[in-house]
């Protein structure tokens, strides 16, 4: 079973990516989209998918654009930098993106999808594949979009069965799967609300046609999670050794990257209201990191943590 980490823009940048391939159970890993502002790409997107900064590691980059330009521009730069495949996101739900036609906002308009694939297609060789929601406003815009993308090269389709306007809430249709890939002419892969291990290898059995498992949250919740979905049990020694090892190092190089503690002390909030709940007492394992002052008292606090609270991952 082919596992792959979602993009998650301030989540999964290389730092994460490293620290989760050394717990392992990833099979590919999806950057968060590369940004393009008046025509350019930023350098800052670039930068975080640096071949020597991601050694070791199957990773995809993505791009969030509505023109052939754009996409050929970002495909150029990635396929200088080594990357033969390229991945178009169709999901976004933000309504600042959204409304700009870009994202989730330009499955209501099949035919541009259509002339952009044609477009590309006549001018590079970095394989496209597709992340998408079912829809913007409705969940009917998903088929007009397959019609369109079966007539077409695409290496893979990754299907989020949200619409846009749900954003993250409510539940994913994971009941419209066997639907999609009945009518898509390419390989379908599953992301969304896969957060435990028995969730994933269902999806795999009622739907055994699915290319890969694409997992944002849930692998963000639970570090472990695509090592469980493959089977390994790991030791409760060794798992503390792991997140020790994991936090540790997404601690000291986020230190490096960010200036000043309270950047840092912010950062690490946010992945910790995801890591607390690995902890029998979620709860109280995010308020005591949220609450520390310093660099020390974190990097103290973390330790007590994670080496000697209740792990329930
Ligand atoms: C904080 C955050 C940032 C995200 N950034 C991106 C992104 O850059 N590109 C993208 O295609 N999806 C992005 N997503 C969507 C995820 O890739 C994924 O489709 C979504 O979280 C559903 O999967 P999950 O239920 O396994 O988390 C983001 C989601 C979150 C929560």
């Amino acid at each position: 079973m082919r596992i792959s980490l979602a993009p998650m823009q301030g989540f999964s940048d290389r730092i994460y990516r490293t620290a989760l391939s050394h717990i392992g159970g990833v099979d590919a890993y999806y950057a968060p989209y590369i940004k393009i502002e008046g025509g350019q790409i930023k350098p800052k997107s670039l930068a975080d998918i640096a071949p020597d900064q991601n050694a070791g590691m199957t990773v995809v980059p993505q791009v969030m654009a509505n023109t052939s330009a754009d996409i050929l521009q970002v495909a150029e730069s990635v396929a200088a930098m080594g990357y033969a495949e390229l991945n178009w996101n169709l999901g976004c739900p933000f309504p600042m993106v959204a409304k700009r036609q870009l994202g989730a906002g330009l499955l209501p308009y099949p035919a541009i999808i259509d002339q952009v694939l044609t477009e590309y297609e006549a001018q590079s060789d970095v394989a496209l594949s597709v992340k998408m929601r079912l829809g913007y406003l409705s969940a009917d815009e998903v088929w007009p979009v397959i019609d369109v993308l079966n007539r077409h090269k695409i290496k893979e389709i990754i299907v989020h069965p949200r619409i846009a306007k749900q954003m993250y809430g409510g539940e994913a249709d994971k009941s419209v799967v066997p639907a999609i890939i009945a009518k898509s002419a390419h390989p379908v892969a599953y992301n969304g609300d896969i957060v435990t291990a028995e969730q994933a290898q269902k999806m795999m059995a009622d739907n055994p046609a699915i290319s890969q498992l694409m997992i944002g949250r849930g692998l963000l919740s639970n570090s472990f999670l695509a090592s469980q979905i493959k089977g390994v049990e790991t030791n409760i020694f060794v798992k503390r050794n792991q997140l020790m090892g994991f936090v540790g190092t997404i601690a000291e190089k986020q230190l490096d990257r960010l200036q000043g503690a309270g950047h840092f002390l912010q950062k690490m909030t946010t992945y910790w209201e995801y890591w607390s709940q690995m902890f029998a007492d979620a709860h109280r394992a995010f308020k005591t990191v949220k609450k520390c002052r310093s660099v020390e008292e974190y990097t103290d606090k973390v330790q007590d943590i994670v080496l000697g609270w209740e792990i329930v991952a």
